[in-house]
């Protein structure tokens, strides 16, 4: 077999590049270790910035967002016993966010690709990368040969294109936070219309959503906490002992659809690239998801990647490929670092002394009382302007 891009991954970051591709008339395949019904039912993320909402749309793979998405134009930061707005229309004027499930984007990509004739094998268990510091990398699988110009390993934190690059090339920064999130689905109309970041003294609770419908929350939990620890009852309890802290709220609750439990991490791997191999997404790096940036640094890296890829197909040059992985990570480290300052912002830390809690409790308040400090978290929050790179500009 032949084409031009190889692709590891069918997630958000492999499924996004490989329609970039299309749309500048370079082919790719895409390799998909899960089922397209895992791929599509993966509760995951769910808050999209500017930033991704104009590349989805700008790709024509907006329509559905733009039907079912739930655009957002501030969060509530409640602590104290009080809760504080910050206001993206005023601090941030123009740009917001979007509330749309990580899986509605994969449904609308896996779409948009099979209509368009894409190659997506899904259930492909055994792919190996080969001769990848060579201008004629391969991936064999099931017995076969993928020949392609270029890999793109978009195949997450646990794939196989990380691991492919030879000891000594990257060098990784790596922290494990205390705690971890369990997330809930539950069928119940939201008792917020916007999100809810609570911080408390029993820990940090989120309150987000999925539709008029559907509610989603988090609560932090202890690193070894398991599912059984978490019955229902003892969510919807712990929910409404983080989240009733205000006069005049009252949670609801309903049937939980799902839950599990995610760890917390900060993970980065430089370069993002060896040879003929780039990375792009959860397979370069991980972000703890309180700021919501995992699935939007995806969606960066390989609008980036696909314009370096296209120069190179047009002109032959590789001084886009070259720069790709400086690029991603100017953004990349922006959001490790916004990502480590909300999370340390909003969650109780065992490690810390009672001096310690002061210092975030007085942090919160210059975030929620000052102009300057909150639009530091809404830039952030609701994503940068991307940088120029080639034809992209900011
Ligand atoms: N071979 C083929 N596919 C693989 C392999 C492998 N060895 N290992 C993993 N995969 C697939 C996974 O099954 C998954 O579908 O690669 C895909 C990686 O997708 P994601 O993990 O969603 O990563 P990415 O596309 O970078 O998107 C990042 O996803 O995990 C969330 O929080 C993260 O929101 C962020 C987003
Ligand atoms: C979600 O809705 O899944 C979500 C929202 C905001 C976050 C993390 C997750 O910071």
């Amino acid at each position: 077999m032949r084409t031009q891009v190889g692709i590891v991954g069918a997630g958000p970051a492999g499924l996004l590049l490989s329609h970039l591709l299309h749309l500048r008339g370079i082919d790719s395949v895409i390799l998909e270790l899960r089922s397209r019904a895992y791929c599509e039912s993966r509760v995951r993320a769910g808050v999209l910035e500017q930033g991704t909402v104009d590349i989805l749309n700008a790709a024509g793979v907006g329509d559905r967002m733009r039907r079912e998405g739930l655009p957002h134009l501030g969060i509530e930061l409640r602590y104290g016993g009080a809760g504080h707005r910050i206001p993206f229309e005023r601090l941030v004027p123009g740009r917001a966010i979007t509330v749309y499930g990580q899986q509605e984007v994969v449904k609308d990509l896996i779409a948009a690709r099979l209509e368009a004739g894409g190659a997506i094998h899904f259930e492909v268990p055994d792919v190996e990368l080969h001769d990848l510091d060579t201008a004629t990398p391969s991936i064999t699988f099931q017995g076969q040969r993928l020949e392609c110009d270029f890999i793109a390993g978009c195949d997450g934190f646990h794939g196989v294109s990380r691991p492919s690059i030879p000891e000594g090339v990257l060098t990784v920064y790596d922290r494990v936070y205390p705690f971890a999130w369990l997330g809930i689905l539950a069928r119940v109309k939201p008792s917020s219309e916007e999100l809810i970041y609570a911080a408390t003294d029993d820990g940090f609770a989120l309150h987000s959503m999925r539709s008029p419908e559907v509610s989603r929350f988090y609560l932090q939990v202890p690193l070894d906490a398991s599912l059984d620890d978490w019955p229902d009852e003892r969510i919807w309890a712990e929910l409404r002992n983080r989240l009733e802290t205000v006069p005049g709220f009252t949670l609801a609750s309903g049937p939980i659809m799902e839950k599990g439990i995610t760890p917390m991490r900060s993970f980065v791997a430089e370069p993002m690239r060896y040879g003929r191999l780039f990375l792009a997404g959860d397979a370069a790096h991980i972000v703890p998801p309180t700021g919501a940036k995992g699935l939007n640094l995806a969606a960066a890296d390989v609008r980036l990647l696909a314009e370096a890829i296209g120069h190179w197909y047009a002109t032959g040059s590789a001084d886009l490929l070259d720069g790709y992985s400086e690029a991603c990570l100017k953004r990349v480290w922006r959001a490790q670092h916004f990502s480590w300052w909300m999370t340390t912002l909003l969650h109780t830390f065992e490690s810390d002394d009672a001096y310690g809690r002061r210092l975030q409790r007085s942090y919160l308040d210059y975030v929620t009382s000052s102009e300057a400090a909150a639009t530091t978290l809404a830039e952030n929050y609701v994503g940068l302007p991307f940088e120029p790179f080639g034809t992209l500009d900011a």
